[in-house]
């Protein structure tokens, strides 16, 4: 089986998934880390290099890749909004869970985190990225097999959740 959790970044999808690999004993993949070995280089320094369009591009290279086999795969915040990746993902027929997270969880997480690492916070600041979280809110929840709410919940308890409904 296949579990891959989507949703914005900051909503716990690398944390989480590495509980679900544990408990479920299944390989974990992270999308994110996945784009940086092979590229060689961290996510931020690929966006300064070779620019958002490119990145999208070896994303969605690696997520075909990354979506065959068993295992627990956790996405980037973009990667269910590219067009060709919906395509992808619509005719995946393992679970797919949303981990929803209200703006003020992202917006405690991101600050807490700062800047290192989130090219698109950097460039979009606070306001831009919740209004980027609200027009990917519906793409999420079109994709989703299962959506979680996870404000409050520690990456176990949401771990559980997720278990229990797959
Ligand atoms: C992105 C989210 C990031 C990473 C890249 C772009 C986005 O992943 O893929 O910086 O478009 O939301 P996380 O959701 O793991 O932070």
């Amino acid at each position: 089986m296949k579990i891959t959790l989507i949703g914005f970044m900051g909503s716990g999808k690398t944390t989480v998934a590495k509980e679900l690999s544990q408990a479920l004993s299944l390989p974990q993949v992270d999308l994110d880390q996945l784009i940086e070995d092979r590229a060689g280089l961290s996510i931020p320094a690929y966006f300064q290099q070779f620019g958002e369009e490119r990145f999208r591009l070896l994303e969605q290279e690696l997520l075909v890749e990354a979506l065959t086999g068993d295992g627990i795969l956790s996405t980037g915040g973009g990667t269910p909004v590219q067009a060709a990746n919906q395509a992808i993902f619509q005719s995946h027929t393992q679970p797919i869970i949303f981990l929803d997270a209200s703006n003020a969880t992202i917006q405690d997480r991101l600050t807490a985190d700062g800047l290192a690492g989130r090219p698109l916070f950097e460039k979009l600041g606070l306001e831009g990225i919740i209004n980027l979280k609200h027009n990917r809110q519906a793409c999420y929840e079109s994709l989703a097999s299962d959506v979680i709410t996870v404000d409050g919940k520690t990456p176990q308890e949401i771990a559980q959740e997720i278990i229990n409904k797959i």
